[in-house]
């Protein structure tokens, strides 16, 4: 039987609440499935640990995260430590160190599910997003120049590598020809006259290796108005992490909220282990409370299951979150019920295994 090590790092605020019910999905499975195992190592680690020791994680934190085969994140930053530091210091720690240069984050608005767009219904809104996940903006290049100065001078750079924006556009051509969908690279060559018509021109080498595959050019500031337009015309899309940050919060908001959308952080190779976590934050203002909405935390275990080759149970668990909206059941009050995190947690298990 395969066992796979998985590193739980719930983090700070609705975080470990949210991510106890996805390790409940996965022992539930695992167990329900018989073929494989996993094992839970927990680090206490994020803005808590930060306060009593002065570090988000150990030094030799990401050693010990290097020995397990996934790592289950469930949210960091609050209150009282810089958002700069929470991030860079465990986050993008993690997704940096460990070559996780996919983020995959799929947009896809589910029966039942509030839009809040009045046009839009479900097969309307179902796009992948592959976001650039290891350099860009968010590659943490730069300079801050005669500090507290009047000549005060900062520059954040942006980084793209031909080797960086090669794999994630090929990962995304792979991807729309396995699945036989249209791709859309999200650039801004018009004002970015380096980086984007680099990443543009990329966008077109690569694709000579896919002829087949039906591309779709467009500037970031008009896709986010195609999405909320027109959200049909958006299948797989490939897009910088700046960009891909930005429009996956609006591809959230269009698809059922913040509860609800998933993120997978992939080294597609395997040489290190991925992260799966929700996309949304620590949300101090409901934390505590017990009603996060655990689902997009399930969502990503879904993700872990179709990484892993088990893509039969990543197919069930989207289609087990669905079934429990349409039924309104045991719903968390952001999707307008008032079951608590871990009755949501147990209604969904039901939905999926019962
Ligand atoms: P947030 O995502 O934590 O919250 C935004 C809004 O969505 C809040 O009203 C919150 O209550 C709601 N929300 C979020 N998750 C929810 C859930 N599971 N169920 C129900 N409602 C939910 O974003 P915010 O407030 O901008 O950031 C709070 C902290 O989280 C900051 O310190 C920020 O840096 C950090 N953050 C961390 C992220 C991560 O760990 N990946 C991502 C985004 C923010
Ligand atoms: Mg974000």
């Amino acid at each position: 039987m395969e066992n796979y090590r998985i590193a739980v790092v719930a983090g700070d605020g609705v975080g470990p609440e949210v991510i106890a019910e996805a390790v409940k999905v996965l022992k539930a499975v695992a167990a329900a499935d018989g073929r494989f195992s996993f094992t839970f190592t927990e680090y206490p680690w994020g803005c808590e640990y930060y306060l009593k020791t002065g570090e988000m994680m150990p030094a030799d934190g990401m050693e010990l995260l290097g020995k397990n085969d996934a790592i289950l994140l469930g949210a960091v930053g609050y209150p009282g430590v810089p958002d700069h530091i929470s991030l860079r210091g465990l986050l993008l720690e993690i997704r940096h160190g460990f070559d996780q240069y996919i983020n995959l984050r799929p947009v896809k608005l589910l029966k039942g599910a509030p839009c809040p767009l009045k046009d839009a219904g479900p097969g309307d809104i179902d796009m992948t997003f592959i976001r650039e996940n290891s350099e860009g903006e968010y590659a943490g290049s730069g300079s801050w120049l005669y500090r507290d100065q009047p000549n005060e001078v900062v520059i954040q750079d942006g980084v793209f590598s031909r080797k960086g924006c090669e794999r994630v556009i090929r990962y995304a051509y792979e991807l729309a020809r396995k699945e036989k969908k249209t791709l859309t690279s999200v650039s801004k060559a018009n004002a970015l006259n380096y980086s984007m018509v680099f990443w543009d021109q990329i966008f077109r080498e690569v694709g000579e290796d896919y002829p087949d595959v039906e591309t779709h050019s467009l500037l970031v500031d008009a896709a986010a108005m195609f999405m909320v337009k027109d959200p049909k015309r958006f299948q797989i899309v490939v897009t910088s992490n700046l960009f891909g940050d930005i429009l996956t919060d609006l591809g959230a908001a269009i698809s059922g909220g913040m509860g609800l959308a998933a993120g997978a952080n992939l080294n597609p190779e395997k040489r290190f282990p991925s992260m799966f976590e929700p996309i949304h934050g620590s949300a101090p203002d409901i934390a505590g409370k017990g009603i996060a909405d655990p689902l997009a935390s399930i969502w990503t275990a879904g993700q872990l299951f179709d990484f892993f080759g088990y893509e039969e149970w990543g197919g069930r668990v989207v289609r087990a979150i669905e079934a429990l909206l349409e039924s309104k059941e045991c719903l968390t009050p952001d999707l307008g019920g008032t079951a608590s995190t871990s009755e949501c947690g147990d209604a969904f298990l039901r939905k999926l295994l019962g």
